[in-house]
């Protein structure tokens, strides 16, 4: 089965082909993230915009570079939640246009699912079953997955997402967008040892999480030591890796008790923040101890990208589900 895959749900334009016998085909990506950085922050309206002029460019792309034409194409998966709703629609109704005119099924894919799937992309995939932690922009999450579509929610953020308190900590400390890129980068000339940063709630039992006293903690961390005369560059990056490390100890602490709690080995991480070394190190060596392995996708395939949706979609449509020619899309949908 060949599908089409797209991505709209927020500043990624993302067009994939994915075949159930083949794999991967191609994968087109048009990243807005320039088109933002001016306002520091993703503009909806613009979003939903370039969606429209990227979409088409993108699938005539990776046609040409799968070498298949339209008529080969079984099925669309697109995303249709959670996201931009604006940004959604471009990619629902393009979706749903297109299975109309090729008289073929459309299937609205979870963003999220879409992310934690995005590891099986990969030449050694994890099996079922495993816990994932989800850890985007949007969301924080530790869920047991014991197939497609057998999610149980084990814990989430009770605030911020993850990927939310880096941006916001990396705009209060004066650095661009997309914030994680930018503290990691940073944090890799910090000062061991000079600033500690809390690591919220992991001295209670429990699975859920709390980023948003970190940003204020760095925030006025930031405004002492500019009061200070101490606001160079070399505080920034102090802050950053007191900060990062604040996070990375946090999911990690997290994610071992997850693993106790369920009796599993394997440890799936994706989204965005899953892009992060200093993350990745930390899970790897928590899971020495448990004899485990820690599984994720490839940089491009953290962050948002058609071909998670392609082959959610894929495995979805082959379960002989599709959706009607309505065009639905839900900017808030538990997964
Ligand atoms: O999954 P994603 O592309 O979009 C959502 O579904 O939200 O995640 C984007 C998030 C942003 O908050 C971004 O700052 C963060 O992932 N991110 C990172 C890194 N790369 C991207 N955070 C920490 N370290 C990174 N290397
Ligand atoms: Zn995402």
């Amino acid at each position: 089965m060949l599908v089409l895959g797209l991505e709209t749900s927020c500043d990624e334009t993302g067009v994939a082909l994915y075949d159930s016998e083949r794999g991967l085909l191609a994968d087109a990506l048009f990243s807005q993230i320039d088109l933002h950085r001016v306002y520091g922050g993703v503009v909806p309206e613009l979003a939903s915009r370039d969606h429209v002029k990227r979409l088409l460019p993108l699938l005539r792309e990776v046609l040409e570079e799968a070498d298949r034409k339209p008529e080969d194409i079984d099925g669309i998966a697109y995303t249709a939640g959670p996201g931009l709703v604006g940004a959604l629609l471009v990619g629902a109704s393009c979706a749903q246009a297109l299975a109309f005119a090729w008289g073929i099924p459309a299937l609205g894919v979870h963003h999220m699912e879409g992310h934690l799937l995005a590891p099986m992309l990969e030449e050694q995939p994890p099996e079922f079953p495993f816990v994932a932690l989800l850890v985007s922009g949007g969301h924080t999450q530790l869920v047991r997955v014991d197939g497609i579509g057998r999610y149980q929610l084990l814990g989430e953020s009770v605030d911020d997402a993850a990927g939310e308190a880096f941006d916001k900590t990396a705009k209060l400390i004066g650095l661009g967008y997309p914030g994680g890129p930018e503290i990691a980068r940073l944090a890799q000339s910090g000062t061991p040892g000079r600033l500690t940063f809390p690591r919220p709630m992991t001295d209670r039992p429990g699975l859920d999480f709390s980023f948003s006293g970190l940003k204020t903690f760095a925030l006025n961390t930031w405004q002492q030591r500019r009061s200070a005369g101490d606001d160079g560059e070399q505080t920034r990056c102090d802050i950053a890796l007191a900060f990062e490390q604040a996070v990375v100890e946090t999911l990690t602490i997290k994610c071992k008790r997850a693993l106790k709690q369920t009796g599993l080995k394997n440890l799936v991480i994706a989204g965005g923040v899953s892009a992060n070394q200093s993350l990745r190190q930390s899970l790897a060596k928590m899971l020495g101890e448990f004899k485990g392995e820690v599984f994720y996708a490839r940089p491009r395939f953290c962050t948002d990208n058609g071909a998670m949706i392609a082959y959610a979609g894929c495995q979805r449509l082959l379960a002989g589900q599709q959706d009607g020619p309505a065009i639905g899309v839900q900017a808030r949908w538990p997964m």
